[in-house]
């Protein structure tokens, strides 16, 4: 059955595993000259993996390593053999490029037609496609999925958002694939257009590509009727469809063991930490062709966790922050989804928010502008943020309630963060 979850027990894949892992580090040494070159400087060769444990002994990959190799040095196979790329913009200069072989693309769309399905989504659904389409690898890892499960894809891609609302009402899709963030902006379409979301044939949301809280899966199913499951990648890696929660038990992400090996390590000793433990998230390749990563480090803060609905899966809880989203105002650690998690527990307040940090003397300030939810608003609702984010989180913030709108909304992944601290400060 196309994307069908594979029947494997845990002793089965960690077999599995271990092939395909010996595989991936030999083809990463021979083939590409990073590989070799930190193999060797770490003292290790593909031959010394005899057992999953024996990674730890393995360099890390990182983004660095990947943009210094730009464009096409991390390639394993000719660049003849490389049927697509997609790249990532970052924040600073160059790209991150990724490169696939015919055989990558097969399996990335088996991949996300397994997610679709774990989702909820069955052959024959109408998918209607927000993700971005183009050299990020939303919109098209969703297209391949979706069209490989036999659904009907309506490849949208993201903006035009009066537009999107009709192409819902008119061609009623059961299934919608899209940043969360900008699902809100389609429902708040809706709203204005007076369409009622629960009148549409719209039943599960895809939701992926950024972090979002639990608080705002509920807020998002109460208002829509819909049920909203997580969906984790990342370029890198593949893309969407590492992991993948089950519509049907929404208790975090199976990770899709057996063509990813995830670890977690601690961010600053970067030593493994046992499942159950929070750390930064670590992912080999086990079956990619064209570029295999070896313990590739994400920044995404997560922990594993046994499987549920998939038994033989790990899952991993939602990702809620990552390394380099973390603010530090004045000493404590802030991720902007706490900063979300308070502001769907004040009524009034509407979900569209934006952390904006300044130093206008020694300190860090932080200042949270969210948007009120209608017109007019009560003044009291900013001081009531302020009180739970001091009580809840531990920091003092200035809170900025604005008008509904009056934030940019973005159409894939939302920016939370806006850092107007003098360049000199140490980041
Ligand atoms: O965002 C791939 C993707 C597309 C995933 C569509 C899901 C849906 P990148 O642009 O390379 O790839 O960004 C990867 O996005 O390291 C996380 O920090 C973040 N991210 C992705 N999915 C989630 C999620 C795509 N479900 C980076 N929850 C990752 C939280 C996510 N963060």
């Amino acid at each position: 059955m196309i994307g069908a979850v594979p029947d494997l027990n845990r002793a089965e894949l960690e077999t599995l595993q271990l092939e395909r892992l010996r595989a991936t580090l030999r083809s990463a040494y021979d083939a590409v000259p990073h590989y070799r070159r930190a193999f060797d400087a770490a003292g290790v060769r593909p031959e010394d993996l005899t057992t999953l444990a024996d990674l730890a002994r393995f360099p890390f990959t990182t983004k660095a390593d990947l943009r210094d190799h730009y464009p096409f040095g991390m390639f394993a196979r000719p660049r003849e053999e490389v049927v697509r790329v997609h790249a990532s913009s970052g924040t600073t200069g160059r790209p991150t490029v990724v490169g696939y072989t015919q055989e990558d693309v097969d399996t990335w769309a088996e991949l996300m037609a397994r997610s679709i399905r774990a989702a909820g989504g069955r052959p024959g659904d109408v998918v209607h496609v927000a993700y971005g389409y183009g050299l990020f690898t939303g919109g098209l890892g969703a297209h391949y999925g979706a069209e490989r499960l036999g659904c009907t894809v309506v490849p949208v891609s993201g903006g035009m958002t009066e537009r999107q609302v009709q192409l819902i009402v008119d061609f009623g899709p059961r299934v919608i694939m899209v940043t969360p963030s900008y699902f809100l902006a389609i429902l708040d379409e809706m709203d204005r257009q007076g369409v009622d979301p629960r009148s549409t044939a719209l039943e599960v949301g895809i939701f992926g590509a950024e972090p979002w809280t639990d608080e705002m899966r509920r807020a998002v199913e109460a208002r829509s009727g819909i049920r909203a499951v997580d969906i984790y990648g990342l370029s890198e890696v593949m893309g969407p469809g590492v992991s993948q929660e089950s519509g049907e038990t929404q208790d975090g992400l199976h990770v899709w063991e057996d063509h990813f090996l995830p670890e977690v390590v601690d961010p600053v000793t970067l030593e493994p930490l046992p499942d159950g433990e929070r750390g930064e998230l670590v992912f080999t390749s086990l079956t990619k062709q064209a570029m295999p990563v070896v313990r590739y480090r994400t920044r995404d803060l997560t922990r594993l966790l046994p499987g549920t609905a998939y038994p033989a899966f790990r899952r991993m809880e939602k990702v809620t922050g990552r390394t380099d989203d973390m603010m530090i105002v004045r000493g404590v650690n802030v991720f902007p989804s706490q900063v979300e998690e308070q502001i769907l527990a004040v009524e009034g307040l509407a979900p569209h928010y934006l952390c904006v940090l300044t130093r206008p003397g020694n300190l860090d300030e932080l200042t949270v502008q969210v948007e009120a939810a209608a017109e007019p608003y009560d003044g009291a609702l900013a001081a009531r943020l302020a009180e739970r984010i001091k009580q809840r989180i531990g920091v003092t913030a200035r809170v900025e309630v604005l008008a509904p709108h009056a934030l940019e909304r973005s159409l894939g992944k939302a920016k939370r963060i806006s850092d107007r601290r003098p360049r000199s400060t140490p980041q």
